[in-house]
């Protein structure tokens, strides 16, 4: 496996490649979630490019940028294993100048749910996504469900900018007991990993009701907060798959997004009707 730094060098490496490249950008520390993305590129394409960058600009002033968790090594050896031909791990100057021109997200989608409570987090994560992908120059990049507002924008990114990538989106990868995997997890003491299982616990709950025939978004989001266990609660929202926010369910159509702090942590999960 080669471990490129220098985007120039990636982008040598990436010309002299043939056939379909797949590409998973990631922040690292990472868990079984990207590792379903980077098996399902390594199954997909002829090659597969994994980044591991914590991008600064999609932190916000006070965000946990610092402390964000970084285990190299492990992820160095996780990638081998599952397939991996190249791993870009740049450094910040090198991928970043003084006075940028800049990606905004969009103005409404852009800054609402995620968007509101992270005010320009959207404009920092499409920046980055767009210099990786003109990059590594992938035929398909992998995304989760999990960040489903991201992976909305980014696909908006792609079609409103002409990109030549197919966005594939990638199913939520949970612990036995129904927890989303996230790399901020570890941040989790025990009693607040029970806390922060009432997320996903919300979520299901939410399905059976409107699988009951509940279509009134009001009364689910009711019941949601009942059944929370957590410290500061974000949003409750469902949406339609092109993020309009639902007053009424939309069987095949719905996301029922959630966002809440446990103690110092700040948690996301979604579910897909
Ligand atoms: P990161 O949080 O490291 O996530 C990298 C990719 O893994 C994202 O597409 C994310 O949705 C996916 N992922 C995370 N947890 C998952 C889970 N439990 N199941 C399935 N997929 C999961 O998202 C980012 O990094 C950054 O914003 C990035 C796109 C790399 C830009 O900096």
């Amino acid at each position: 496996m080669r471990e490129f730094e220098k985007p120039n060098e990636l982008i040598d490496f990436r010309e002299k490649l043939g056939g379909s490249v797949g590409f998973v950008p990631t922040m690292g520390a990472l868990h079984e979630g990207h590792i379903s993305l980077i098996k399902k590129s390594v199954e997909q394409n002829d090659h597969t490019i994994v980044s591991i960058f914590v991008n600064p600009t999609q932190f916000l002033e006070g965000e946990d940028l610092d402390r964000y968790p970084r285990k190299i090594e492990a992820d160095l050896k996780i990638c081998k294993l599952a397939g991996v031909e190249a791993v870009f791990m740049p450094k910040i100057e090198d991928i970043y100048s003084s006075d940028e021109l800049r990606i905004l997200a969009p103005k409404i989608k852009g800054y609402i749910l995620e968007g509101f409570f992270r005010p320009g987090h959207f404009d920092g994560m499409l920046q980055i996504v767009l210099k990786l992908l003109n990059l590594t120059n992938p035929s398909n990049a992998y995304f989760g469900k999990k960040d489903a507002q991201q992976l909305f924008l980014i696909q908006k990114m792609a079609n409103d900018l002409f990109l030549r990538t197919n966005i594939i989106p990638c199913e939520i990868v949970r612990e036995e007991d129904g927890l989303a995997l996230s790399s901020r997890n570890v941040y989790l003491s025990q009693d607040e990993r029970k806390k922060a299982l009432t997320l996903s616990t919300s979520l299901k709950s939410a399905t059976n009701l409107i699988l009951q025939g509940v279509r009134d978004v009001k009364e689910i989001k009711k019941m949601m907060i009942k059944s929370l266990d957590v410290t500061k609660l974000e949003y409750i929202e469902i949406v339609d798959r092109d993020f309009n926010t639902l007053e009424e369910v939309q069987i095949q159509n719905s996301i029922i997004l959630i966002a809440a702090w446990v103690g110092k942590t700040r948690l996301i999960d979604n579910i897909w009707i």
